[in-house]
């Protein structure tokens, strides 16, 4: 059994030692591809692979196609929106996540990039501290509760909005709930967002959303650049001077952004909200397991494609 790693974004090297352990310990072989250019080097890669660990990699259709004895693809990570689900169930391909594994990582992040913007980018004028301040979670699964855990660490006033939960679950965290989206960015001056990207939420972060935040907001996005509507908040940004906006996900129209919004404004060069050894180490020896799982025992725990 081959079990490729195809990262375009390496893992720490004692992350993929730690995998390489499960690996060769269950009688399987380690295949590593990272940091490729092109495309066909991955096409190249999955061609004889039983199973592949990736991290943002994209695997559509035509991957998932080139991968002939592909029987599962973990994504070491949170959000599948990389891989084209109905093209795996179609192939017969199991598709798994590691809900939780990097969550801690990219909150960590989240909050790292509220201190970086209200000390206005360490440019070394007077800023603004986080504590008592109110901090809105737009979502709120193992990213989002990681974030109200550190936020309160902070002394902030965390609020969530869950679509998907009851005010009940949230509030036993000590989070107060609020009924909708609306709410949340009009009770909040700083949000933190950790939506996945679906059909639904695709430009869902707009104009009338972020022009209900109060005075000298903050929206922090650590989740996906698709979940951002970029030219009405180019315009928000225009006529909001007060308004700040950072994230780890280079949206399409940085270099406009960086321009009009210096001193307001702030991506990172790549996505590094997961870029740590222990976010790589938990996901990846995560991804490692369920594999062997997988081959060994047919367990589908964690498994996001239907069959
Ligand atoms: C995730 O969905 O888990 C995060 O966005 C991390 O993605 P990465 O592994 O590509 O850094």
């Amino acid at each position: 059994m081959k079990v490729l790693i195809a990262t375009d974004k390496p893992f720490a090297a004692e992350a993929v030692n730690g995998i390489r352990d499960v690996i060769e310990k269950a009688g399987f072989e380690l295949v590593l591809l990272e940091k490729y250019t092109e495309k066909k080097q991955l096409l190249d890669a999955v061609a004889n692979v039983d199973a592949a660990i990736i991290r943002s990699d994209i695997f559509d259709k035509e991957v998932l196609d080139a991968a002939k004895d592909l029987k599962i693809v973990v994504r070491a990570g949170a959000g599948f929106d990389n891989i084209e689900l109905d093209a795996a169930t179609a192939n017969d391909i199991c598709v798994m996540n590691t809900p939780g594994q990097n969550a801690n990582a990219v909150a960590e992040l989240a909050l790292g990039l509220a201190v970086y913007a209200v000390r206005n980018f360490y440019n070394g004028t007077s800023g603004t501290e986080l504590m008592g301040k109110k901090l809105g979670i737009h979502a709120y699964g193992n990213v989002g509760r990681n974030v109200a855990r550190v936020a309160k660490g902070f002394g902030m006033e965390v609020y969530a909005y869950d679509p998907f939960l009851t005010a009940e679950a949230i509030e036993k965290e000590g989070v107060k709930a609020v009924a909708s989206a609306e709410d949340l960015y009009t009770t909040c001056q700083f949000v933190s967002l950790h939506i996945p990207a679906t059909a639904e939420t695709k430009n869902s972060i707009n104009y009338a959303l972020l022009s209900k935040m109060p005075k000298n907001a903050l929206l922090i996005n650590t989740a996906r650049k698709e979940v951002i509507n970029e030219a009405e908040i180019v315009k928000l940004m225009e006529d909001r001077k007060d308004f700040k906006y950072v994230t780890d996900i280079m949206p399409g129209n940085h270099a406009e952004m960086a321009e009009k919004f210096a001193g307001r404004y702030f991506s990172t060069p790549k996505k590094m909200g997961a870029q740590t050894a222990e976010a790589n180490t938990n996901a990846g020896i995560a991804a490692a397991s369920q594999i062997v799982d997988f081959i060994k025992n047919g367990n589908e725990r964690f498994r996001v494609n239907k069959k």
